[in-house]
């Protein structure tokens, strides 16, 4: 109920003027997102990787509405990514981008477009991209698009989404030698037709999709905090021999630092998710729907002011 009225809170722009206008809310950004600035994304993906972690990079946005407005975002990770490669934090970085700040909503063409240019600017960097996975509505044309990116960039990573009755079947035609795979329980609100309501449906799908890609060919990222998912994670590992190089483990940017420290001391690869940039509204929202407990320190941020 709670997750419901945050998540149609997201898509609120009067609220969005309210929390965005609030003082306190600089407090709470700041433990999930980097900073405003392409330097601020620089500066936490150099600590992350001193620490030991992986990283990949979101330039914060979604919904984007103009061509110009694509494009800009477009611009700002060619830059991110010249950035990155001079400062030599690839390979250990990348990005991951939403088909939806590129242009998806009025005109894919554009949206792919734009996306090819950011792989571009990766393989010159000599890092990848993947694909964030955005509401049910834009999955057909996420996963087309990635197919078509893949053609001449091979490593373009897709998120598949637990929550979605589709995904067993996404994750066994992903499942293949050379693809990268990022698995999630899933973020948006959904209805019913299309996805599992329950945590224990949306748990149990998450750990068949996980049995999928740990024995498939490909390169499973198992984005998740959920302990016991990560210890499933572990175990499947083990039982089918897949070594650092062959898997990873994701979590986002300030979301269970310990853990992520802990599985980096046990020897797996981790990446951390790190957003950055002004347009953090809807990202943070997605964040307070997961986890309730999240408003109480958005509340004693409020109170302590
Ligand atoms: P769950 O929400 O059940 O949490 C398990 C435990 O983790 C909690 O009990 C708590 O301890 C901790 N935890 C989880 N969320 C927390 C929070 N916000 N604050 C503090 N603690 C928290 N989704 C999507 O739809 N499309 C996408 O492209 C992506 N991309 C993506 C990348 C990466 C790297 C990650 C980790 C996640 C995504 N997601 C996503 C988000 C994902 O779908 C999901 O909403 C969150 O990861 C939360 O689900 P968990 O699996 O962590 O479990």
């Amino acid at each position: 109920m709670l997750r419901s009225v945050i998540l149609a809170a997201s898509r609120s722009s009067r609220v969005e003027q309210l929390v965005a206008t609030a003082p306190f809310s600089r407090d709470v950004v700041r433990r999930f997102v980097a900073g405003a600035q392409t330097a601020d994304a620089l500066r936490v993906t150099r600590e992350l990787v001193d620490g030991g972690l992986a990283v990949t990079l979101d330039n914060l946005g979604e919904d984007t509405v103009t061509p110009e407005q694509a494009t800009a975002t477009r611009d700002e990770y060619l830059t991110l990514l010249r950035q990155l490669a001079e400062a030599e934090l690839t390979p250990g970085a990348e990005v991951s981008v939403k088909l939806s700040a590129l242009g998806q909503a009025f005109d894919e063409q554009l949206a792919y477009d734009n996306a090819r240019a950011i792989c571009a600017a990766a393989d010159a960097a000599r890092t990848t991209v993947t694909l964030d996975m955005e509401d049910h509505t834009t999955t057909d044309s996420t996963l087309d698009i990635l197919a078509k990116l893949r053609k001449d960039y091979p490593s373009t990573g897709a998120v598949l989404q637990a929550y979605l009755r589709r995904t067993e079947s996404d994750c066994r035609e992903l499942a293949s030698a050379g693809s990268r795979v990022r698995l999630c329980k899933g973020a948006y609100k959904e209805p019913e037709s299309v996805a599992y309501q329950s945590t224990r449906e949306v748990d149990k799908s998450y750990v068949r999709c996980l049995n999928i890609l740990m024995s498939g060919d490909g390169y499973p990222m198992l984005a998740t905090h959920d302990p016991r998912l990560i210890a499933i994670g572990e175990d499947r590992a083990r039982w089918f021999d897949r070594g650092p190089e062959r898997f990873e483990f994701q979590m986002l940017y300030g979301i269970r630092p310990e853990e992520q420290a802990r599985l980096v001391g046990e020897g797996y690869t981790v990446r951390t998710y790190v957003p950055y940039g002004d347009d953090w509204y809807g990202y943070l929202m997605r964040r307070l729907a997961e986890r309730p407990a999240n408003l109480a320190f958005f509340a004693r941020a409020l109170a302590s002011r």
